[in-house]
């Protein structure tokens, strides 16, 4: 079965993950790059790939105007429905694990029934997506095993978009990520339609620091619910002796406004900062590995299985 991400809001909204926009206004992509039509962009050795697999650059918006406009409307219904009090609610409800249990590596598979057709830049299987990820990340930081595996698994939480976990709409899943209970920053996309979102009417949560003091740490802030956050507590909940880099990866890979834009920094501790370098080299890696770069599944199998081993129980509460 497959089940495409695109008809789950009314209007028929599509989302595509992590574009974002700067203060500049220009279009920015994952991991902090732009890319010109005619650049090969190289970094740390990892040679990126000119074109996705549509046979346009990466993030090329321009040829695609009606995307944009589910994007903007995927955003609108995220920007007012995305509140405090929501996150809250689906934070008790899904730490309770009590969907399902299996194994890291059938929580793979079975993400393979999501198809993200909105995504311009993706038209493989996720599966691909995750190994294409890990495998480049490996092939230039061949002794940080845990952030291959932190690779393969950054996604899985994309699950919840699948009726075994509640078909959660689109943007209770994914697009980019921000803090609730202070000021939404100007940098956060279509920053617009936070004016209808309830918070707003909540004068504690308009101030910089909102209900939180500086530097109290990422930890204790609140931040948009989706697929960062539940593969997060599922990794923590069960046990994972993964490093705290690797969860921080995890938990923040859609915090664009943080990580390319640098907003909301007051907020993070010592630590924080320390994660922050490892989440940067990361996104350089998610995006580009989006290409027609064949992963030979049952290749790469074994050695990521025995990352799974090494740092998760073999059944995992989700
Ligand atoms: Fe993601
Ligand atoms: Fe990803």
């Amino acid at each position: 079965m497959t089940v495409c991400i695109d008809n789950s809001l009314p209007g028929d909204s599509q989302v595509v993950e992590n574009k974002n926009y700067c203060d500049t206004g220009e279009l920015v992509l994952d991991g902090g790059f732009t890319v010109p039509a005619d650049t090969v962009v190289s970094s740390g050795g990892f040679d990126a790939p000119e074109i996705n697999a549509f046979g346009h650059t990466f993030r090329d918006y321009d040829v695609e105007s009606l995307r944009n406009k589910q994007v903007e409307e995927f955003y609108r219904m995220n920007h007012i429905n995305q509140t405090y009090e929501f996150v809250k609610k689906m934070r008790d409800e899904y730490k309770k694990l009590d969907k399902l249990e299996m194994s890291i590596w059938e929580c793979c598979e079975l993400l393979n029934e999501v198809v993200d057709e909105s995504d311009p830049d993706l038209d493989e299987p996720q599966i691909e997506h995750l190994l294409q990820t890990a495998e480049a990340i490996r092939k230039d930081y061949p002794d940080e095993d845990w952030l291959h595996l932190t690779a393969l698994i950054h996604d899985l939480g994309k699950v919840l978009l699948l009726p075994r976990f509640g078909e959660l709409p689109q943007w209770a899943v994914v697009g980019d990520t921000h803090p609730l209970g202070c000021a939404f920053d100007e940098s956060i996309v279509h920053h617009k339609y936070f004016k209808d979102n309830p918070d707003t009417n909540n004068p504690a949560y308009q101030t910089k620091n909102g209900i939180y003091e500086e530097g109290c740490g990422l930890e204790n802030v609140t931040i948009s619910w989706g697929h960062d956050d539940y593969m997060y507590l599922v990794a923590k909940e069960n046990g994972t002796t993964l490093p705290q880099a690797g969860l921080f990866i995890i938990r923040y890979h859609s915090f664009y406004p943080l990580h390319r834009c640098g907003a909301y920094k007051h907020l993070m501790n010592e630590e924080d900062v320390e994660n922050l370098k490892w989440l940067q080299i990361f996104n350089k890696y998610d995006l580009y590995s989006k290409s027609k770069v064949r992963v030979d599944v049952e290749k790469v199998k074994p050695y990521y299985q025995s990352l799974i081993q090494k740092y998760f129980p073999e059944k995992l509460r989700w």
